[in-house]
């Protein structure tokens, strides 16, 4: 079978892709190794950035968005025992919509479903082939192991960091910018309100915890732990009570209730360079990682693919090239403006293992100085909304 670009992988980088090129009349057939339900249910970001929800809205994805997304127009900074608001409406006039990913997932899918979309789920042994040439080709298995071949003119690979795709460039061609942290993130989401109106980014002397939500029932919670924590080794009760510790403050009393999901989640920087191999573009996931302190994850898979579905169709609808030539460039820039906003916020709230006295006390004042300098708090929160799209 033909089709114009395969798109390995249905996270929001390649499904979104699927969908912003079928409006510009190019078909793709989306690959994924998870079943349907597996993709929809999996619990990751939460924090849609101003650009994201607009894009999402143009493209007509914003409809049940607008009505159970919950606009933000501040974060709390909590250190010293004491919140400390980052008012993004007064400093920068725009703001957040928390709106889980697999909610943006389930709209996607449900968009290229009704719209007659080619979406394989559970597929195996996907591989790339003959990505230098004028005529790629990905062969797979179906969810049935029926052996298949698509050939096609482009190849986008969307598969997250440990998809098949960037493996498939040869080696020597790709730079890669590196860094890892020495601890994890310990995730929950549990049955119970949110404690508080906003999301509050807490640095504790036992480490950093997050306070974040889904819905006005549904609560997302976050601790730092060791990278080599097991998951198993953490009993609701001995989250619920450090997250108590981490989070205490005046008047702030934080509400359990039963764990519908709990996850640990490593912590690194990474970018490859260039995002194209002949006839192989990557995008999301696959080409870059960022700590997930900065929610900027999810908003870069969703950037990147707005560029590379803009260069696909003046390629090939009008046979431009420079759009595709330029697809890397076009997205580094902002891949590298999150990249230091993610470390940044990461290492400004982290306790760092092998910090002394002076890291912590340098670590306070920066925190202080964020909260309290206006120059310093709109550095944030124009980073955190989100800078506009070239
Ligand atoms: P993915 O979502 O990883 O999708 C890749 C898909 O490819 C997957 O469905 C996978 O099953 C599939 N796949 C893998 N291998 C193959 C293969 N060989 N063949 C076919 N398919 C394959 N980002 C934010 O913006 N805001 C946040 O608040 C935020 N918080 C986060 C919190 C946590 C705990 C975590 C883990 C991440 C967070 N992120 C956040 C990051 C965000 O979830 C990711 O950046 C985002 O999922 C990237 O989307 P993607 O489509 O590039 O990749
Ligand atoms: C969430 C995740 C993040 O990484 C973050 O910085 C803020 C919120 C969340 O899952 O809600």
């Amino acid at each position: 079978m033909r089709t114009q670009v395969v798109i390995v992988g249905a996270g929001p980088a390649g499904l979104l892709l699927s969908h912003l090129l079928a409006m510009s009349g190019i078909d793709s057939v989306v690959l994924e190794t998870r079943s349907r339900e597996y993709v929809e249910r999996r619990i990751r970001a939460g924090v849609l950035e101003q650009p994201t929800v607009e894009l999402l809205r143009e493209v007509g994805l914003g409809e049940r968005m607008d009505r159970e997304g919950l606009p933000h127009e501040g974060i709390s900074l909590r250190f010293d025992g004491a919140d400390h608001r980052i008012d993004f409406a007064a400093l920068t006039g725009r703001s957040i919509t928390v709106y889980g990913q697999q909610e943006v997932v389930k709209d996607l899918i449900a968009a290229r479903t009704a719209a007659g979309g080619d979406l394989r789920f559970e597929v195996t042994d996907v591989a790339l082939h003959d990505l230098d040439s004028d005529a790629p080709r990905v062969t797979f298995r179906d969810a049935d192991g029926v052996r298949q071949e698509l050939r096609c003119d482009a190849v986008a690979g969307c598969d997250g960091f440990r998809g098949v795709s960037r493996g498939s460039i040869p080696a020597g061609v790709l730079t890669t910018y590196e860094r890892s942290y020495p601890f994890a993130w310990l995730g929950i989401l549990a049955e119970t309100p949110p404690s508080h109106d906003e999301l509050i980014y807490c640095y504790h002397e036992h480490g950093f915890a997050l306070h974040s939500m889904r819905s006005p029932q549904v609560t997302r919670l976050y601790l730092q732990v060791p990278p080599d924590e097991r998951i198993e080794d953490w009993s609701d009760a001995r989250i619920w009570d450090e997250l108590h510790v981490r989070l205490a403050a005046d008047g702030f009393a934080l509400t359990e209730g039963p764990l519908l999901e709990k996850s640990i989640t490593p912590m690194r920087s990474f970018v490859v360079e260039p995002m194209r191999h002949g006839r192989l573009f990557l995008a999301g996931d696959a080409a870059h990682i960022v700590p997930p302190t900065g929610a900027k994850g999810m908003n870069l898979a969703i950037a990147d693919v707005r560029h590379l579905s803009r260069a696909l169709t003046a390629w090939l609808r009008e046979g431009r090239t420079e759009p595709i030539d330029g697809y890397g460039q076009a997205c580094l820039r902002r891949i590298w403006r999150a990249q230091h906003f993610s470390w940044w916020m990461t290492s400004m709230l982290h306790r760092f293992p092998d910090a002394d006295a002076f890291q912590h006390q340098i670590q306070l004042s920066q925190l202080r100085y964020t909260a309290t300098s206006p120059a310093a708090a709109t550095s944030l929160a124009e980073n955190y909304v989100g800078l506009p799209f070239d």
